[in-house]
């Protein structure tokens, strides 16, 4: 048994959004994440840390979650900033149980057990937040989230997974740090940046926080091994 994350799928087989646009980085990628999976055996775990699907509703994103479903292992579903098809818990978990996306799960507002370790997490919020009237209820809201899936954890080894980075060079956001540290989490995953952008990545130990940056395209589209 093994747990593993990767974020940044970034599906589009059922609209014409295919990230293949964006070059060499992306190439044939649908293809790379299949054969990256060959790596995880059905027993296992893989966190999927958002920017998932662009389909812009469960029906449009149908084909990505069967392919994400006939990959090998369980899948916990993060939301991501462009997952514009997420929306409330029990219409996304019928929606999978309607369709037989029996390996697909939804991480939101509450943790999942991974032996006795809780995966914990939610979007995280992120400068390119920062405009409107809204921003700071969103984060506000995004505190709240992380706090309930970390107090469900309750006295638990914490693994916690965000789309956004709570860190990354010229970026740090104390408010999410400091709610990890308070609640003893060991290791941080995060997607997100893309690109040119992944040069800005954190990885490794900072404090007692140790973090990995997991989006797809830096990963080779081979989901990452967090522990046994
Ligand atoms: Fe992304
Ligand atoms: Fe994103």
């Amino acid at each position: 048994m093994a747990l593993y994350a990767i974020g940044d799928t970034h599906l589009s087989l059922n609209s014409n959004k295919s990230m293949e646009v964006f070059g060499p980085g992306w190439e044939d990628y649908v293809e790379r994440l299949r054969s990256g999976f060959s790596c995880v055996q059905p027993g296992d775990t893989v966190v999927l840390c958002g920017d998932l699907s662009w389909g812009m509703s469960l029906e449009e994103s149908r084909e990505d979650f069967a392919f994400l479903n006939s990959l090998p292992g369980k899948k916990l579903l993060l939301k991501g900033n462009h997952d514009y098809w997420w929306t409330t818990a029990s219409k996304m978990n019928a929606f999978f149980a309607e369709n037989g996306f029996d390996t697909l799960s939804i991480l939101h507002n509450n943790c999942a057990l991974y032996g006795d370790v809780a995966l914990c997490g939610t979007r995280g919020w992120f400068y390119e937040e920062e405009r409107g009237e809204h921003s700071q209820k969103i984060f506000d809201r995004e505190l709240i989230r992380l706090e309930a899936s970390l107090k469900a954890a309750g006295e638990r080894e914490k693994l916690c997974f965000f789309h956004y980075p709570p860190m990354c060079v010229g970026f740090r956001c104390d408010q999410i740090i400091d709610l990890m540290k308070s609640y003893g989490v060991s290791t941080c995953c995060y997607g997100h940046l893309h690109g040119a952008s992944h040069r800005f990545a954190v990885e490794g130990k900072h404090g007692d926080i140790d973090y990995k940056f997991v989006a797809a395209d830096f990963l080779g589209f081979q989901p990452e091994k967090i522990c046994e």
